[in-house]
């Protein structure tokens, strides 16, 4: 079998894809469901189908494409990733395992490979959390990590629930229906790239990745006093930007201080209200991110913000309410597919380097139902979820022949 990847073409269709965006060039944001993410669904099944993949949605909006195998009821290899895109991201997240899964699939049919598995590749819907404030919903859903009943309360900014938001594209499927049954597939393996720095600084061309940290998120509300910024003196005031403020260091400092370097932990958003330069705030709405590679570590670190945000509300005399939004376990990948992995590297005579994966993927919930693991290649400056974000030609095209390698040991 003689593999060989099309680099040209699949940097031109990365590239295709990040014209369809709703941010000036070079930046790329793609939310879910969004006019602009339709379209690039609609660009993505063309291509897919241009190749003789079967493409079928699910209820919620993820899309299949399959080769079909010698042996069609046999479970299939899955290899995925997302095609949604953060406000100002970049051009590769997420993508280089969708259309990177693609190219490989076309490697190995130019190969004159038959595959005895189905083949599939998945694009999850809404791996980021933009839209409806949680990530991974397709690949929570499949897993049945979030229920339908669950998703059913999810709504977006504007108050639309995700069943409003579905009629609207035209997904009138059944949500109960999502989750895959049980060894519906063999295997599944996610190419991505490594949003970090790591790979590039030991100048090594290929991750395999050994599990994916605990992710979890929370959505804060800070509610205080507001009131004319010259007719209120400091000794009256209940400023809940000032409470926020606190509350923001200190969900720093539960990762800084929690005695290793795998505590990770972000506010990303801070919305003021009523937001006028002479108006006390009286409302702040805070997200925050905290992750983890040990899940009790994450969670004391969760404690630790909690007591902080009593504490705060105490003295400021604010309230705080915080509503979790996520908790996740981390994820272990499957010892016989980083065996594979690795395999196909020697096959390819790569340098790898086993990892850990900071940053979640719709594999730390594939790894619920099926044996799991995911390859990384290196991006530039391990910059990622900004405009700049980078990843070579040459990079794209090992990670991907990588990929390619591992399906055909996988499918035959
Ligand atoms: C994925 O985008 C993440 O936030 O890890
Ligand atoms: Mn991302
Ligand atoms: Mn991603």
């Amino acid at each position: 079998m003689r593999l060989e990847v099309d680099g040209t073409r699949l940097v031109s269709e990365i590239e295709a894809l990040a014209t369809i965006s709703d941010a000036e060039p070079p930046a790329v944001t793609r939310i879910v469901f969004s006019p602009t993410d339709l379209k690039a669904r609609g660009w993505l099944k063309a291509r897919c189908e241009e190749c003789g993949l079967v493409v079928r949605d699910d209820a919620i909006g993820n899309v299949f494409a399959r080769w079909t195998g010698s042996d069609p009821a046999a479970p299939a290899i899955g290899t995925g990733s997302h095609i949604d895109a953060i406000p100002n991201a970049g051009k590769y997240d997420g993508v280089v395992g969708v259309l990177g899964g693609l190219e490989a699939i076309r490697a190995l049919q130019r190969s004159g490979f038959r595959p005895r598995r189905s083949i599939e590749l998945l694009m999850f819907t809404s791996e980021e959390p933009t839209r409806f404030g949680i990530g991974c919903i397709g690949s929570r859903m499949l897993s049945g990590t979030l229920s339908a009943k669950d998703a059913r309360r999810l709504k977006d900014k504007d108050g639309a629930s995700i069943d409003e938001v579905r009629a609207k594209v035209g997904l009138d499927g059944d949500l109960e229906a999502i989750k895959l049954r049980d060894g519906y597939y063999e295997a599944f393996v996610e190419l991505h790239i490594e949003q970090g720095p790591q790979l590039e600084s030991e100048r090594i061309p290929i991750g395999v990745v050994t599990g994916i940290a605990a992710p979890a998120s929370l959505r804060i509300l800070i509610e205080g006093s507001s009131g004319h910024a010259g007719g209120v003196l400091m000794a009256d005031r209940r400023d809940a930007l000032c409470a926020a403020a606190e509350l923001i260091l200190a969900v720093e400092n539960a990762a800084r201080s929690s005695g290793a370097r795998d505590t990770v932990a972000t506010v990303g958003i801070c919305e003021v209200f009523p937001g006028a330069v002479n108006s006390i705030p009286s409302r702040v709405h805070l997200s925050a991110d905290i992750r983890d590679t040990d899940l009790k570590r994450r969670d004391r670190a969760m404690e630790q913000i909690e007591i902080a945000s009593e504490s705060i509300a105490e003295e400021r005399k604010v309230s705080i309410q915080t509503e979790l939004v996520n908790a996740d376990a981390p994820a272990e990948c499957a010892p016989a597919l980083v065996e594979a992995l690795a395999e196909a590297c020697r096959k390819q005579q790569l340098k790898f380097l086993p990892m850990v994966s900071r940053a979640y993927h719709d594999s730390l919930f594939m790894s619920r139902i099926a044996p799991t693991a995911m390859l990384f290649i290196p991006c530039r400056n391990g910059y990622s979820h900004r405009p700049d974000e980078y990843a070579s030609p040459e990079d794209i095209v090992r990670g991907t022949l990588v990929l390619a390698e591992t399906l055909a040991s996988l499918a035959k």
